[in-house]
C-alpha cells in the first residue's frame, strides 16, 4: 500500500482542480488581491439568515430529510422561477453536485460527451472522474465565443457511437457569453435530432446585463442545472437543484440513488434558508447583481492595454474573458507574474482548453477594493504589453 501504482486512474488521470492551485498561489504572495475566484461579495438576504437562526433548534433541521428535498422548496422552485412545467426537481449540495449526479445518472464510462472551449472547468473534471474521458471540445465563433451550431451538427451525425450528451453553462463560465435564445433552441433542436441530452448550467440566471434577460429551454431531452451559490451569496451553504423531464421513465429512480449515495439529502437548513431567500424575490438577486456594473466597467478598462478585440463576454455572470498578447501562450506564467510582481490573481484559460487566455471574475469584491485590484491589473497589462514579464 502507499504506492502511487495503487491510486484509481479515474483520479490519477483527472485535471488537478484550478482553484486549488491558484488558492495556493495567493497563499504565497503577500499582500494579493484576487480577480481570481467565481464568488460575490454578499450574503444571502439578512431576514432570511434571521429566520434560519431560529430554526436551528428545531429537531427535524438536525435529521436527514427527503432525497430530492424539502417538499415546501421543490414546490416553490417549480411554481415561482423559470417557469419549467414539465419539469421535476431534486435539490442538491450546490450545481456541482448537480451536475455530477447528472453525469453519473446518464453516462456510462466510455461515452463521449460534447462541451464548448472555452469550458467550464469542473463539468470537464467530473467527466473524466467518471470514466468519461472521450470529451469532444467545440470551438465557439472567434468573435461572440457563441458555440458553433455548425460543428455541433456535423459532430453528432458523424462521431459513432452518437455522443451521449451535450453541456452548455448559460452566460457562460469562463467567459461570460450568453447564448442568445434562438442560438439555444437551433442547440437544443441539433441534440434532440440527434438523439443526445443536453445539459444547461443556469448557475448565473440572474446575472445578465445591457438589458439582456436570461431564458431556458425545456423537453424531454434537456436537463438544466442551478444554484443558490451566486444569487443569494450562498456559495458555502451548498445548495443548488436540477430540474428534469417528468415525462422521461426512469429518470427520477436512477437520480434517486445516486443522490442517496452522495449526499443523501441537501443540508437542510441550507434547504430553509434557501427557501426563504427564494421568499424575498428575484428582485433583491437583481438589485445585488445591478452593483456589479461598476465593476465590470473598472475591469474593461484594466484590460483595454490588451487592445479592443482581446476581450471578450461579460455578458452575463461575472467574468470577462481576455486574450493574451502573441507569444504568452503559457497563461499560468503569465498568472504566476501578474500576482508576485503586481499583486492580483486571476484564472489562466488552460484550465478551461484555452492557453494563452485568462478569466477575470468581477463578482468577489466591493467596488473600493475591485478598484485597487483593476488599478494593479491594468499596470501589470501595461507593463507585460510594453516590457514583457519583467521580473
Ligand atoms: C457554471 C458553474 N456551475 C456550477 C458552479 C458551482 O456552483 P455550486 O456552488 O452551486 O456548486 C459554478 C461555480 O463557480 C459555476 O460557475
Amino acid at each position: 500500500m502507499g504506492s502511487y501504482g495503487m491510486l484509481a486512474r479515474r483520479a490519477l488521470l483527472t485535471e488537478n482542480p484550478v482553484m486549488v492551485q491558484i488558492q495556493e498561489l495567493i497563499r504565497g504572495v503577500k499582500d494579493c488581491v484576487s480577480l481570481a475566484q467565481g464568488v460575490v461579495y454578499w450574503q444571502p438576504p439578512k431576514k432570511a439568515l434571521e429566520k434560519v437562526q431560529e430554526l436551528v433548534w428545531e429537531p427535524s433541521i438536525s435529521r436527514y430529510g427527503a432525497d430530492e428535498g424539502l417538499p415546501e422548496l421543490r414546490e416553490a422552485l417549480l411554481r415561482d422561477e423559470n417557469k419549467l412545467h414539465k419539469s421535476s426537481v431534486m435539490v442538491t449540495a450546490g450545481a456541482n453536485q448537480a451536475f455530477v449526479n447528472i453525469v453519473l445518472t446518464l453516462c456510462d464510462a466510455g461515452d463521449s460527451v460534447v462541451m464548448f472551449a472555452p469550458y467550464y472547468f469542473n463539468s470537464y473534471m467530473s467527466f473524466q472522474m467518471t470514466g468519461v474521458t472521450n470529451i469532444l471540445v467545440g470551438p465557439g465563433d472567434p468573435k461572440t465565443l457563441h458555440p458553433d451550431a455548425e460543428w455541433l451538427e456535423r459532430t453528432l451525425r458523424d462521431t459513432k457511437p452518437t455522443p451521449k450528451l451535450v453541456t452548455v453553462v448559460n452566460p457562460g463560465n469562463p467567459s461570460g457569453t450568453y447564448i442568445p435564445q434562438p442560438l439555444l433552441q437551433r442547440i437544443s433542436d441539433i441534440c434532440k435530432n440527434a438523439g443526445c441530452w443536453l445539459v444547461v448550467d443556469n448557475t448565473y440566471e440572474y446575472f445578465m446585463y445591457d438589458g439582456r434577460k436570461h431564458v431556458c429551454v425545456e423537453d424531454n431531452h434537456i436537463v438544466n442545472i442551478f444554484s443558490f451559490s451566486k444569487a443569494y451569496g450562498m456559495m458555502g451553504w451548498r445548495v443548488g437543484y436540477i430540474a428534469y423531464p417528468s415525462e422521461v421513465e426512469g429518470l427520477a429512480a436512477q437520480l434517486l440513488k445516486v443522490q442517496d449515495n452522495i449526499p443523501i439529502c441537501a443540508s437542510i437548513i441550507s434547504q430553509h434558508l434557501a427557501l426563504h431567500s427564494l421568499e424575498m424575490g428575484s428582485n433583491w438577486v437583481t438589485e445585488q447583481v445591478k452593483d456589479l456594473i461598476k465593476n465590470r466597467e473598472l475591469v474593461l478598462d484594466a484590460l483595454s492595454p490588451l487592445g479592443k478585440d482581446a476581450v471578450k463576454g461579460g455578458e452575463g455572470a461575472i467574468y470577462l474573458w481576455a486574450k493574451l498578447p502573441d507569444g504568452y501562450h503559457d497563461d499560468f506564467e503569465v498568472v504566476r507574474w501578474l500576482a508576485r510582481k503586481h499583486g492580483v490573481v486571476l484564472i489562466p484559460g488552460c484550465s478551461s482548453g484555452c492557453p494563452g487566455h485568462v478569466r477575470i471574475s468581477f463578482g468577489g469584491l466591493v467596488e473600493d477594493q475591485c478598484r485597487v485590484a483593476t488599478e494593479r491589473l491594468k499596470r501589470g497589462f501595461e507593463q507585460l504589453v510594453n516590457e514583457g514579464m519583467v521580473p
